[in-house]
């Protein structure tokens, strides 16, 4: 029996798309390790230290629920953990060609480690990190898509009032 799965990702900002695979998964197994990709190369919105501090601001009242960085190699990180399994969120089929290359390549790097796939609730199917960002930045609306607390590290971001 399976005691923890990694969830990986960028999370720049963590959406609601995000946040339900991390409950659903957090149903499935006793613990739930968020892990966020620190990038050097890849310029970000947030910063390591400030996507790491929003997931474990939402998820404060769910010790199951843990929240790292890893940079490196994704199988690397689970190895170094102890942790078997990888969850994805698949939304929709221009998601799969990437999803099943990273799947089949973390594979082939370490075939003890599996990738499984959850999809999302439908009402999130189109939803993620990017749109929201570029919704959020042109003055659109993105209630319902973040949690308050996202949107208020976004109003700061953006110094929006
Ligand atoms: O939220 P994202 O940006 O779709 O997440 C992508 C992530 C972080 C899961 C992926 O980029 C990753 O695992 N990066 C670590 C580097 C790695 O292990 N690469 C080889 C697997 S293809």
């Amino acid at each position: 029996m399976e005691k923890s799965a990694i969830y990986p990702g960028s999370f720049d900002p963590i959406t609601n798309g995000h946040e339900d695979i991390i409950r659903r998964g957090a149903n499935l197994f006793p613990r739930i390790v968020v892990a966020v990709l620190e990038n050097p190369r890849k310029e970000t919105l947030f910063s390591t230290a400030e996507r790491i501090d929003i997931i474990r601001e939402i998820f404060k009242d769910i010790p199951a629920i843990e929240v790292k960085a890893f940079h490196g190699l994704l199988v690397d990180f689970a190895r170094d953990n102890g942790i078997r399994i990888l969850i994805r969120g698949l939304r929709a089929v221009s998601d799969f060609e990437y999803e099943f290359q990273m799947a089949l390549m973390n594979l082939n790097l370490n075939a003890e480690i599996e990738t499984l796939f959850m999809m999302p609730s439908a009402k999130y199917a189109f939803l993620s990190s990017s749109l929201v960002k570029e919704v959020y930045r042109l003055g659109g609306s993105v209630e319902g898509l973040v949690a308050p607390y996202v949107e208020s590290r976004l109003r700061e971001k953006f110094r929006r009032g």
